[in-house]
């Protein structure tokens, strides 16, 4: 029974693979599905339909890749789990996010590690990204590019003094437990919640704050109910495009070549969503100032009492210093 059912699997698989060339015009041979818990506007929403435009394109009208943006197929770590068996083709994941699954990608969103953007990009450029790359070719879900997400800032419903008082205050953070650390160094009681429900949680006083990259927060219209960010740049984590280790072997089954196909686009589109992240971040805090939230800006002095005081989280990844250090003189 179960060796009929397989057979009759295989021969659908199979035959949906293997189009006459009457069919090639109109239908797809494949059609994938890729995940983004951003909205449809946001950068990361944008570059993935061109990614999927580019693979369109370069197979011919094969390979079809269906975008669902706004968390449709579910949050991160829901999305995570189907693309394990193959229950989602794509996506695109925070480096917070993936430091569950992959415990030395924290390292790559330590808080205060780069300079700046620039320097962010000549590490992921560089051998360095490669071998974090290359660390996920092992397991179910395939790392295949990066993404910008720029810095993280905390944004507050109330404008009371930072330095003094957030200490008493219930901050939201990433479901893991590196951002929790990281985040309670300096002080406020770290509270998990999925970004989906960041809104809410803030509307009900669950929480006095969060912290994420400018236009997450106007995306999101946090802003509405958490309008003091105070620019202090914590977290820089860049986001990284995963395939399922399933969606690779449909596409190998379909035409080998294909794979280079879906590598060079999913490149091809991290080039891409850099340029509109840097449109992005632009807009975002034209837009903020616009909509009536206040920029605060710490000292160098209060800089470098914050870095300061998450610095001890490095000391959870001393088995990773001689990386960090190269990360650093990157
Ligand atoms: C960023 C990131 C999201 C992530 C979110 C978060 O906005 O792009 O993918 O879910 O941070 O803080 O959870």
């Amino acid at each position: 029974m179960r060796i009929t059912l397989l057979i009759i699997l295989a021969s659908l698989f199979l035959s949906s693979c293997d189009r006459t060339n009457d069919s090639k015009a109109s239908k797809p041979v494949l059609v994938l599905r890729y995940a983004d818990n951003q909205s449809y506007d946001y950068p990361t929403s944008r570059a993935a339909r061109y990614f999927a435009e580019l693979v369109r394109e370069k197979t011919g009208g094969d390979i079809e890749i269906l975008v669902y943006s706004s968390g449709e197929l579910g949050n991160e770590i829901q999305v995570y789990e189907q693309m394990k068996y193959g229950g989602v083709d794509f996506s695109r994941f925070s480096i917070g996010i993936t430091s569950m699954f992959y415990e030395s990608f924290a390292v790559l969103g330590l808080p205060y590690l780069y300079e700046d953007s620039e320097h962010m990009w000549r590490v992921l450029d560089s051998e360095i990204g490669d071998y974090f790359i290359e660390e996920t070719r092992k397991t179910p879900v395939i790392g295949l590019a990066w993404f910008d997400a720029g810095a993280r800032n905390f944004y507050l419903r109330n404008p009371l003094s930072f330095y003094k008082d957030i200490s008493e205050m219930k901050i939201r953070v990433q479901e893991t437990d590196v951002m929790a650390k990281s985040i309670e160094q300096l002080g406020p009681e770290a509270v998990k919640i999925p970004y989906g429900d960041v809104y809410s949680a803030l509307q009900k006083f669950l929480i006095d704050g969060a912290e994420n990259n400018l236009p997450s927060i106007l995306h999101t219209g946090h802003y509405e109910v958490a309008k003091y960010i105070y620019m202090d740049e914590h977290f820089r984590l860049p986001e990284i495009i995963m395939m399922s280790e399933a969606c690779k072997r449909k596409i190998e089954e379909c035409n080998p070549e294909y794979l280079t196909v879906i590598e060079e686009s999913a490149k091809e589109a991290s080039l891409y969503e850099r340029k509109l992240w840097q449109e992005e971040e632009q807009k975002a805090y034209r837009l903020l100032k616009e909509y009536g939230c206040e920029f605060i800006y710490p000292t160098e002095e209060q800089m470098d009492i914050l870095r300061e005081r998450m610095a001890p989280i490095y000391e959870d990844f001393s088995s990773y210093a001689s990386l960090i250090e190269k990360i650093r003189q990157a």
